[in-house]
Order: C-alpha cells, then structure tokens, then sequence
C-alpha cells in the first residue's frame, strides 16, 4: 500500500532495469504477459538460487534442530479443507460498473468509491477464493478437483511424523522447505510483490506449549538478526508490525516489513500458530498427529511457531533497497557523460561477486584461465568488450561488487587490481592470495 515513502519512479527504474538486465521479466511476454506472473532470468535466477542457499543454510545446514522437507505442490485436496483454505481463503472484491477496474474491497481507500476513476458505481462486494484450482486424472469433474497449494507449510505439517522418526527428532524441532505456492490474487501488483505464482520460504517449528512463546521470541529474533546481518538491511528501512488482531487459534504474531519502492511492505511473518494446524489435520485425517514424550510419558497436539518470508518479495525488497544513481563517481573513473546506476547488493547475494576483465582482448589467454579457475569459487562473469570503465558501469548496474583486472603487468608481477564497487578504491592483490581475499571481503 502506497504511503510515505512510496517512490513509484524508482520502481519505473527497477522495473526497467530488471528488463534491460535479465533480472525479472513478464511471462510469455511474446503474448502479452500473464498478469501475475513473472519469469527471472540470467541475473534473477541467480539472484534468487543464491537467497535461496543463504536462507536454507541459516535454516537448515547450520541446525541440528531443523530438518529439510521438499513436498508436491498438488497434494490431497482434503488438505486445503482442513487449513481452512477452502472455505475461508478469500477476499472481497468488487467491480467498477463505469471503468471496469476489480478492487480488493480492503485496499480501497474508500470501498464506497473507485480508486480508478472515482465512480461510486460499483458492484456488491462477493467473496472470491484464492485457492487455484485445477485437476487430477482424465475426468475434469468435481470428483477430481485438486488445488495449487497457497502455502508451503501445510505439506510440512502432514509430513510431520514422517520426518520426525526418518530423522530420530524429538521435540523441539523444526521443518522447512523452500517452494512455489500459489494465489489466485485479485489485483496482483507492485511488480513482483503480490503475484499469483511465487516461492516461499517457510519453516514450522514444532514444540510444546509451555515453550511455545520462547521459541516464537526466539525466532523473530534470528529472524531479525539475519536480515541485518546477512542481508544488510539497514535498521531505518525495516520494521516490525505487531499483529493485534490475531487468527483465533493464534498466540502472537509479528510481520518483518521493510521499505518496498512503493511503500512499507510484509517481507516475513513469524507467527505461534498453537496447536490449531496439528489439530485440523487430526481430525480431517482421523489419524492421531499427537506426539508422545518419551520422558514425560505424556502425549500432546505439537504447538507451531512459523517463520514464512517470500523470495520474489527478498529479490524485489533488495533491487529497491540498494539501488543507487551515483553522478560523482562516474567522474572519478573518467566516465563524465552518464549517471553510475549501482546496486550496492550484498555480496553474498550478488548474482556475479566477481568479474574477470581483461586490460585488453590480447591477454584472454591469461585472463579467461583465471576466470575458470575463480569460476569454481564465487559465482563469476568474464567480460573482455568496450573499455574499462564500461565494463565497470556493466558490472555496477548488475551489483557485481568485486571487479579483477587482468593487465600486462599481471604477466610479470603475477598480480591483478581488484576494484570494489562501494568504495571504488583499486588494490593490488597477487594472484595465489586472491582467493583468500575474496572469500574475506565476500563473507564466505
Ligand atoms: N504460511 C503462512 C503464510 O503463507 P502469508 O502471510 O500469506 O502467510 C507469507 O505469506 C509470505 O509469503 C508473505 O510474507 C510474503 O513474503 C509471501 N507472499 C504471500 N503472498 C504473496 C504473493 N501473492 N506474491 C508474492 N509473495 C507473497
């Protein structure tokens, strides 16, 4: 929703970048796009594959208590009846009778009035499910009906005693999984931001009911941590929203928002979920989903506490956050005519960290030979057309932040210049230390 810091000429300017660039694009844009639809290319998928690594390390790799889980997107349909998607997973809409517009009834300012053209003619307000449909089989009856699933946990919660006694896990402990969920959105917007096919990132972490409110501080506080630490996200351009009004099985609920290109915006909600998921899946399944304590010799329905981010909106929350117009700079290096557009990405996210330039097409040989062997490491580009500094302006507008030029005196003194892309400061740096020396700056 826009507000205050709503900045629509620089979502214009990511748009068109992600374009140019071969971020993010319209699917099948060759027919008009799909609204709500979006394919990432060359530099967006690297993007995404790298946020995707980085959060399922701090998730899963580096935890003892947390276990990885890779579910169908289609699953029994009985499912989505248990979660309550089916009969509750909806919004209102209504329609402008003059301009034709669809609204969310609860993102109109006014719900009496159309946002687009100010006409008071509209329809009455109707439920409209989100759940996407489709179905299983060679009948395309009501008998077949499967859904898309609008949500990753819900699979995590069905699997739940499958993963625990593959693993041996005893409570407390943890599931996630990284996948594509999908929503049947009204007014799909913001770019990326609310689209109707995206990934999420979830982890459900299943503990008993005394601790359930610890384990929820717990995690936002990770939480927190990592989009400071990991994602440099500066303490001005995140917030956290805490929910008042909760889901009635719900014990607290926070949501990370962080400043969007077109406002604040919902990155993440950490939400103590209680026992209500396991419950519904006991009772619609008729199996018994309780845990038993081997040490307290007692039973019990599993309390959740959630962590759910959305990638695309990761990728779309860092463009916006880190993209900079720098006039001086170009300047310095000798590029007078153009602005310096940069994304001053985190280099663990970037999609290239390092660029292999050659000082000229003649050193390729020496050149490229570096590159594969830096290739193996970091996640690497070569780029031996134009001149330097066009190749560094290439380098910024994609966040690469470390660019290794190889020139004639690198056949002698066996060293190269590293240019970093925040400071723009040039160093010398052999080449038996280079790896070492990026693996510092980078963080690895
Ligand atoms: N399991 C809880 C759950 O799904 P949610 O708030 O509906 O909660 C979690 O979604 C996260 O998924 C959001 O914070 C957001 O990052 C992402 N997300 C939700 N709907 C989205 C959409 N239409 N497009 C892109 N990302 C979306």
């Amino acid at each position: 929703m826009a507000d205050e810091v709503s900045n629509p000429e620089l979502m214009d300017k990511i748009v068109s970048l992600c374009k140019r660039r071969g971020f993010v694009f319209p699917s099948s844009e060759v027919y008009g796009g799909f609204n709500g639809f979006w394919d990432y290319g060359p530099y967006g998928s690297r993007m995404k594959r790298a946020v995707e690594n980085l959060w399922w390390h701090e998730m899963v790799e580096t935890r003892d208590n947390v276990e990885g889980l890779d579910s169908t997107i289609i699953a029994n349909p009985t499912i989505w009846k248990a979660s309550g998607h089916l009969d509750r997973f909806s919004d209102l809409m209504t329609d402008c009778k003059h301009c034709k517009a669809r609204h969310r009834v609860d993102q109109m300012p006014d719900p009496k009035v159309c946002p687009n053209c100010g006409s008071t003619d509209l329809t009455e307000p109707r439920e409209f499910n989100l759940m996407m449909k489709t179905y299983v089989g060679p009948v395309f009856d009501d008998e077949h009906v499967a859904w898309l699933r609008a949500e990753t946990c819900q699979p995590i919660f069905v699997d739940f005693h499958s993963v625990r006694v593959a693993t041996r896990q005893k409570l407390p402990f943890g599931i996630a999984q990284i996948g594509k969920a999908f929503r049947n959105e009204i007014t799909p917007r913001n770019f990326t931001f609310r689209s109707r096919e995206f990934t999420q990132m979830e982890m459900e972490f299943f503990c008993d009911e005394k601790s359930g409110m610890e384990w929820w501080e717990y995690w936002k506080e990770q939480r927190i941590k990592y989009y400071r630490e990991k994602l440099m996200i500066p303490e001005d351009s995140m917030r956290i929203y805490v929910h008042e009004k909760l889901a009635h099985y719900a014990k607290a609920a926070v949501d990370i928002e962080v400043k969007f290109p077109f406002g604040w915006g919902e990155l993440e909600g950490i939400h103590h979920r209680g026992v209500w998921d396991m419950s519904q899946h006991s009772k619609f399944s008729g199996q018994d989903l309780s845990y038993f304590d081997q040490d307290a010799r007692e039973s019990f329905m599993p309390t959740v506490v959630e962590t759910s981010v959305g990638l695309d909106r990761t990728i779309l929350a860092l463009l916006g956050l880190f993209y900079d117009e720098d006039r001086a700079a170009t300047q310095k290096e000798g590029m007078e005519d153009d602005v310096r557009v940069v994304l001053h990405l985190p280099p663990l996210v970037a999609p290239i960290q390092v660029a292999v330039l050659p000082q000229s097409k003649k050193l390729k040989e020496n050149a490229y030979a570096l590159y594969k062997d830096i290739d193996r490491h970091f996640r690497s580009e070569y780029d031996e057309t134009g001149s330097i500094g066009k190749r560094y302006r290439r380098q910024d507008e994609i966040g690469t932040p470390y660019c290794v030029t190889f020139d004639f005196d690198s056949l002698n003194d066996n060293a190269v210049t590293v240019r970093d892309r925040d400071t723009m400061q040039q160093e010398r740096i052999g080449v038996t230390q280079l790896r070492d020396y990026l693996e510092k700056k980078i963080g690895i």
